[in-house]
């Protein structure tokens, strides 16, 4: 940072001119309670679940003096201050998370809390009670088997299970535990349970299987009741054939399921019915499906009632019993995949009477649903595409590269629905989901179809939304749209590379877009299973795959340190944003064993280890200089994050070796005459100064050169994926945020904006548009400047010293061609905002501060310039260099810059 002298403000005396909230008076209010980042979890297992809150409250300076934590099962005490498990003292502290230290937790309760915040007058408040609920906690508690039906995994078929029960007295609750090898639907007495998609998340399914949990009381009837399952093959039964061999998983089996269905009579007594060799089975019209690839459904072998307690399952099968797939049986405590958005067609063409056309006018991740009426038999093909050929028909051709298909029955992307000839039917996958934006519907037999007759759903892994970015550059707009689309795109339970061609966990895509995830959505319930599936993957050497989860595909190719220190990259960042070190360590011993092999490895501190920088415009970068630069910043986390666990004697090993990384890369490859790395290019500029390999004392001198190189490039990317990830922080983060705006702003020939332009709703994994080979239409990878448009312009940042955003860093660039600009990000404190807008010569600046932290705002004041609040100058200390630091608390400041 250039400042010299701090400023330190006391803006509580000064009066805050904002709109939103002027003088606001509102009261204290402690908020969003979550436990485990869940609001009203069940099935929690973790011993020790995170209780976290904010504050509401608008006043200016609100701050939290001190905090006490009630955790009862009695929710009428906890509401009267009263937790029979945990009780905190009043505890003076600012933090709005806290792990549970109280009894033991009981498995299968309720336990229901309140905390009480004391304001910065010393005020009291309560919160609202909330709660969250046990699962099974040990796997000793589970009653059911393991159970499936009488056929293979070669069996295409997907089975039905069915069970009748009578519930004998009064049911006061239930829930339903269900432990999945593979997909399933559950339904009870014909309902289905929940709106999940594609439960449970992919795992690696010999080391570690997710249950389930559901309320079903409102589904359960005194009396007999029927429980139903339809079980999918997911990444589990991989049966479509492709380059990474899925289908020759050492785990891969029929699917299987293991279900308790724990029912609480008002009486206090409690039943479980389970899966066992009572259960009957049967073949469902789901005739074949592949997560890969589609979705085959005749429905003229559908059974009505077939999960209903008066259907006739005589004919129906017996099950068999199986063994526990992994014995680490762990509660899916996560944001499901959902059906988040349902989107109608924008044109619509008939070819023919067989033969009809649907664009949903934006690429998507996930299904879509047609309706339609026809003959019986009639043989109905919907092809998913991201693109078409000049003719209108769809073109498969940029996505289907990888797929080894074995013969034609299981065309890529292409779902078959055989009609029942009943009337109106519907047809919709349940274990499959694609990449497209067109869809092509072929029929054996004339059908009349509308443009309503087909929908589709956007599908993911459903976090909320917690940032915006809002511009007088609708270009941009759309870029940081489309980037939110392929982050979303490729959130499964797991970060893919793409929705079509591949939906694997690439770890490299994955790393890059951690920050672009992380700024907009909230995610960390996702990244802690992927870091888990980490865990479960690492060799005892440290070594992992380059795509995780894996059946043991990426072992030998991909690995190295530019693509797995997603076990580094991900543990910080998540750190950085949320301030709760239990990923770090949770993930120390495999961040280290990862460090120390590559340290055996390749004692010289240069690694040749990786892919390098991925898919490039035109310049190639030496993968030494860059996998080492991955390197140093995995040992730098490392020994950052030893320091935070205390871990002293760690803390200076690790540094040690970061230092001896750098010392190796720059003496290799910095030229100190010429200041440039390699033959400088805007990668091997770039990734020194972002991963921070640069010595201090040439790093203005390397910036220049790379703002020169920029220029050369003519302000354009000359960058693949790890150079896109570097680059437009190198120049914003050394005084050339003008020069990165240039750049991420640009509509032609390589950009973002030229993808835009050419009518891109997502990110493509290639600049070159006309690419023949690496041109998915909906990739994560180029991401990055989803979130540098929140670090570059809007200048939000975690600060290190205060991860999440305790104090949140403020360094907002007023860069020339835009007019106006906002951004936001909720994080654990609340809504943070920067925005800014032009007014004459000068610029109004807007800066939130949610209650309970503060912020450092660094202003880009150029000479001459003068900050004003309310009218005042705020400071009249002359620096030496144009950023200005002010410290302040809590509140909405509009400043005006002129
Ligand atoms: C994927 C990429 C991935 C790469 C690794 C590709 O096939 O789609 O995004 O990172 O392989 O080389």
């Amino acid at each position: 940072m250039k400042f010299t002298k701090p400023v330190l403000l006391l803006l509580s005396l000064l009066p805050v001119i904002s709109s939103t909230n002027t003088f606001a008076q509102s009261a204290c209010k402690p908020a969003a309670l979550k436990c485990e980042y869940l609001v009203t979890p069940l099935g929690i297992d973790a011993p020790h679940p995170r209780l976290t809150w904010l504050l509401a409250d608008l006043r200016q300076g609100a701050l939290q003096k001190a905090y006490q934590v009630y955790v009862g099962t009695d929710s009428a005490e906890v509401s009267r201050g009263k937790g029979d498990a945990w009780e905190t003292d009043k505890v003076s502290s600012a933090a709005g998370l806290v792990a549970y230290n109280g009894k033991t937790l009981n498995a299968f309760t309720k336990y229901y809390w309140r905390v009480d915040v004391w304001d910065k007058e010393d005020v009291r408040s309560s919160s609202a009670v909330t709660s969250f609920e046990t699962g099974m906690g040990t796997m000793r508690n589970w009653q059911g088997t393991w159970i499936t039906d009488e056929h293979d995994m070669k069996t295409k078929p997907a089975p039905y299970f069915r069970k009748v029960f009578e519930a004998g007295k009064k049911i006061k609750s239930a829930r339903a535990y269900i432990a999945v090898a593979g997909l399933y639907e559950l339904s009870i007495n014909g309902q289905k349970i929940g709106n999940h998609r594609l439960d449970p998340m992919y795992t690696r399914f010999d080391r570690r299987n997710l249950y389930v949990t559901y309320d079903v009381t409102a589904q359960l009837q005194s009396g007999k009741n029927a429980i139903g399952v339809l079980l999918g093959n997911g990444w589990y039964n991989h049966q479509s054939t492709a380059v990474w061999d899925f289908d020759k998983a050492p785990w891969r089996n029929r699917p299987t399921f293991c279900l308790d269905l724990r029912i609480t009579y008002e009486d206090g007594s409690v039943e479980t019915v389970q899966s066992d060799r009572s259960w009957k089975s049967s073949l469902s019209p789901v005739i074949f499906n592949s997560i890969y690839t589609a979705e085959h459904y005749d429905a003229r072998l559908e059974q009505d009632g077939w999960n209903t307690v008066n259907f006739d399952d005589a004919k129906w099968k017996g099950v068999i019993i199986r063994s526990s797939p992994s014995n680490n049986i762990v509660s899916q405590s996560m944001q499901p995949v959902r059906n988040v958005l349902e989107i109608p067609a924008t044109t619509f063409v008939k070819f023919n009477d067989t033969a009809y056309h649907y664009n949903l006018g934006r690429n998507i991740s996930g299904v879509s649903k047609i309706t339609v009426k026809g003959e019986a038999g009639t043989v109905i093909r919907l092809r998913h595409a991201e693109r078409l050929y000049d003719n209108g028909r769809v073109d498969l051709s940029n996505i289907d590269q990888h797929y080894r298909p074995v013969g034609t029955e299981d065309p890529y992307q292409t779902d078959i629905f055989i009609l029942s000839g009943k009337g109106e039917e519907t047809f919709m996958p349940k274990f499959n989901y694609k990449g497209f934006q067109y869809v092509e519907v072929k029929a054996s037999k004339p059908i009349k179809l509308a443009k309503q007759n087909l929908v589709g759903y956007f599908m993911h892994s459903d976090v909320e939304p917690i940032g915006n970015i809002s511009t007088s550059n609708p270009v941009v707009n759309k870029i940081w749209s489309a980037t939110n689309a392929s982050y979303l795109s490729n959130l499964f339970g797991y970060p893919t590379d793409c929705p079509q061609r591949e939906k694997n966990g690439w770890t490299g895509d994955a790393q890059i877009a951690i920050e672009t995830g992380l700024y907009s959505f909230d995610g960390i319930t996702i990244y802690e299973k992927w870091l888990a599936d980490h865990r479960d993957e690492q060799q005892p050497n440290g070594v992992l795959p380059s795509i995780i989860p894996t059946n043991g595909w990426g072992y030998e190719w991909g690995n190295g340190p530019d693509w797995t220190s997603t076990i580094a990259v991900i543990p910080w960042n998540i750190y950085l944003f949320y301030g709760d070190s239990k990923i770090l360590s949770d993930n120390y011993d495999n961040i280290k064993r990862y460090v120390d092999h590559i340290d055996e490895q390749y004692p010289t501190g240069l690694t040749t280890w990786g892919l390098g920088d991925w898919v490039p415009v035109k310049s190639k970068s030496p993968v030494e200089l860059t996998s080492s630069a991955y390197y140093f910043a995995d040992a730098t986390i490392l020994s950052k994050t030893a320091a935070i666990l205390g871990k002293t004697a760690d803390a200076e090993k690790y540094e040690k070796l970061a230092q001896k990384i750098k010392n190796a890369v720059n003496a290799k490859y910095l030229n100190p005459t010429t200041n440039l790395y390699g033959a400088g290019t805007q990668t091997e500029l770039s990734v020194p100064l972002y991963w921070g390999l640069v010595p201090a004392d040439v790093k203005s001198q390397v910036a220049a050169n790379l703002a020169k190189r920029v220029e050369f490039d003519k302000f354009h990317l000359d960058v693949g994926l790890l150079g896109t990830k570097a680059i437009l922080n190198a120049l914003g983060q050394n005084g050339y945020t003008d020069v990165a705006y240039k750049v991420a702003s640009q509509e032609d020939f390589p950009s973002w904006g030229w993808w835009i332009v050419n009518g891109a709703t997502t990110l493509y994994e290639n600049w070159n548009i006309k690419s023949k080979y690496d041109i998915s239409l909906n990739h994560i990878m180029f991401g990055e400047i989803g979130a540098w448009l929140y670090k570059g312009i809007g200048g939000i940042f975690p600060d290190e010293t205060q991860p999440g955003f305790k104090n949140v860093l403020l360094k907002p660039h007023f860069v020339p061609n835009l007019q106006n600009y906002e951004s936001s990000h909720t994080g654990p404190y609340g809504k943070i905002t920067s925005s800014w807008r032009r007014k004459g010569k000068g610029v109004s600046y807007t800066a939130v501060v949610p209650a309970n932290s503060t912020a450092t705002i660094y202003f880009p004041v150029t000479a001459g310039q003068q900050v004003y609040l309310s009218n005042k100058v705020v400071s009249t200390t002359d620096f030496a260099v144009d950023t200005k630091l002010y410290k302040v608390e809590a509140g909405t400041y509009t400043f005006e810059i002129k």
